[in-house]
């Protein structure tokens, strides 16, 4: 598993509007939960520095290794990968902030780790997630459908999660990345489905983005 070109992730503009909605910098703890190839750690260890840590969380243990090995290459000591099932997600202390990305789309009881998730951040932390209503997604005009996800629509209900988890709504939206032919839309969608869309037009599945902050402990 390569972990490929941050520019060719497709939904990079919706990572990059939620880490400039956050005062993520240098020190920060953090934590990607379902980090897969890392596009989303990778961009946490760049700002939060050499002096900050990102829990990189996953439960397959290759994707850690793998990501072990780019720590390494890229001289990154701030990206610690950890093999652990979201269900079980757990750190020796708290964090300022905690990420998943089309994750939850894919674990038996998505409240349940989102509810881990906000146990694991500190009080006044942020909470992000990043989950898609995969059946909005359009190929050719006919729409999408991921069979093998447990959640596939879960974006759809992420908006509920912070009020009923006790945390503050900060910033919630949605947005697809769309295009047609060659390109890293055509690409993305070639990976997911295994389908080469040719020049069909192309509407990937809607991201939606949850921001949530515990209280400040009073
Ligand atoms: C679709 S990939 C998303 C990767 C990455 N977050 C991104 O946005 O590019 C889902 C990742 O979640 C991991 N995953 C799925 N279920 C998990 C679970 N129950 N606990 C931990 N990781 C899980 C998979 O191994 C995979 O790496």
């Amino acid at each position: 598993m390569a972990t490929p070109p941050f520019d060719a992730d497709p939904y990079r503009a919706a990572l990059v509007d939620a880490l400039a909605r956050i005062p993520v910098g240098p020190d920060w703890r953090c934590a990607d939960i379902g980090t897969g190839t890392g596009s989303v750690s990778l961009a946490l260890a760049a700002l939060v520095g050499p002096a900050g840590r990102v829990w990189a969380v996953d439960h397959s243990p290759d994707t850690g290794d793998e990501l072990a090995a780019v720590a390494r290459e890229t001289g990154t000591p701030q990206l610690v990968p950890l093999v652990q099932s979201a269900e079980e997600f757990a750190l020796p202390v708290q964090v300022d902030l905690a990420w998943c990305r089309f994750l939850l789309m894919h674990v038996a009881e998505p409240f349940a780790v989102w509810r881990r998730m906000v146990a694991a951040t500190r009080p006044g932390g942020f909470i992000v997630a990043q989950e898609p209503i995969t059946t909005a997604g359009r190929v050719g005009g006919a729409p999408l459908s991921m069979p093998d996800a447990r959640h596939p629509d879960i974006g759809a209900s992420l908006p509920a999660f912070p009020a009923a988890s006790g945390c503050a709504l900060v910033s919630a939206w949605a947005v697809a990345p769309a295009g047609a032919g060659p390109g890293p839309v055509a690409s993305y969608l070639a990976e997911l489905s295994g389908v080469d869309p040719g020049d069909d037009p192309i509407v990937l599945p809607v991201l939606v983005t949850v921001i949530a902050q515990r209280p400040a402990a009073s």
